[in-house]
């Protein structure tokens, strides 16, 4: 199952988290594990440093290179020289000499530092060096202050988006602008197993012989967000690709749906600690 971008690059709707994934043996067996139950969509990012062991992994699994598609993401805003030499890094420790995705990771504060991120950004794009770019926690403002002086749109936003926050005004959006949203911390840092989310979800479950996180991951996918759950333990990896194989009916999605509460279990971008440059 994959998203087209509005580039054209086919993007796995499903793919690995690997957030707090401890480098080396961890990282390394987590990542080969996924590739053999069949992910050939791995999430990483500067900041997560693994990107070293997702590379070995990858090497070791065999699989070809083109087979296989990663997203790392720039560790912060800084002089186009030091994000080169960053982005240079990825490459030699991701054992590749492209990125399919390469995403801002967070918006500054200041628009100014985010157009100019964003152009170093377009220069990849345009040098081949990376098969589609785009943001992450980006609200609507950052964006339409990106689209001052942007000549590429992103074509990906990778929002925390849950059950608790469906993101149903940005989704919009975006859906209008063509860019395509992805979720991260779909298991609301535990909050899907308790309260309203844990009640709903847990006899929707039931309905359909599943786990709670397999609930989620399927109305994610059904409503065309990518899904990128975390998992070191390798029941849980195999669980969670299955969601993908879940048909849920309309009448569950619409319940999930219902469940919005604008609850964030992280950072909210427009209240963010990040300083003029974060890096
Ligand atoms: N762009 C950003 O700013 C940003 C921020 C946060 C995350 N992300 C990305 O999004 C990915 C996913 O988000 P996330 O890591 O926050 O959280 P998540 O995928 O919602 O949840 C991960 C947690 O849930 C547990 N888990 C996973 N599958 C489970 C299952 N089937 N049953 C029960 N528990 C399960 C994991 O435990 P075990 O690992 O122990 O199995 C882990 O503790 C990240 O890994 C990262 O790639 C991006």
């Amino acid at each position: 199952m994959n998203k087209i971008l509005s580039n054209g690059v086919k993007m796995p709707m499903i793919g690995l988290g690997t957030f707090l994934v401890a480098d080396g043996k961890s990282a390394k067996e987590t990542v080969l594990h996924a590739l053999n139950v069949g992910y050939r969509h791995i999430d990483t990012a500067q900041m997560y440093k693994n990107e070293e062991s997702v590379g070995e992994a990858i090497k070791e699994s065999k699989i070809p290179r083109s087979e296989i598609f990663i997203t790392t993401k720039q560790r912060g805003h800084s002089t186009v020289s030091k994000m080169r030499a960053q982005f240079e890094e990825s490459l030699a420790k991701l054992q590749t000499d492209y990125v399919d995705l390469y995403l801002i990771h967070w918006p500054n504060q200041n628009k100014l530092i985010n157009q100019q991120t964003w152009a170093f950004f377009e220069t990849l794009y345009l040098e081949k060096k990376v098969k589609a770019i785009g943001v992450s926690n980006f609200t609507r403002s950052h964006l339409t202050d990106l689209f001052e002086t942007a000549t590429i749109k992103p074509m990906v936003n990778q929002v925390e988006l849950h059950p608790g926050l469906s993101q149903v005004p940005l989704k919009a959006y975006l859906d209008s602008e063509g860019i395509a949203i992805e979720s991260y911390g779909p298991l609301m840092k535990g909050g899907v197993f308790e309260g309203i989310w844990g009640e709903t979800l847990g006899d929707i479950a039931k309905k359909y012989n599943a786990s709670i996180p397999q609930i989620v991951f399927a109305w994610g996918l059904r409503n065309g967000v990518i899904m990128i759950p975390k998992s070191v333990t390798p029941e849980r990896i195999e669980e969670n690709f299955k969601a993908k194989d879940i048909q849920l009916s309309q009448e569950d999605v619409s319940l999930i749906n219902d469940l919005n509460r604008g609850k964030r279990v992280y950072t909210d971008p427009d209240n963010s600690p990040w300083g003029p440059y974060i890096d």
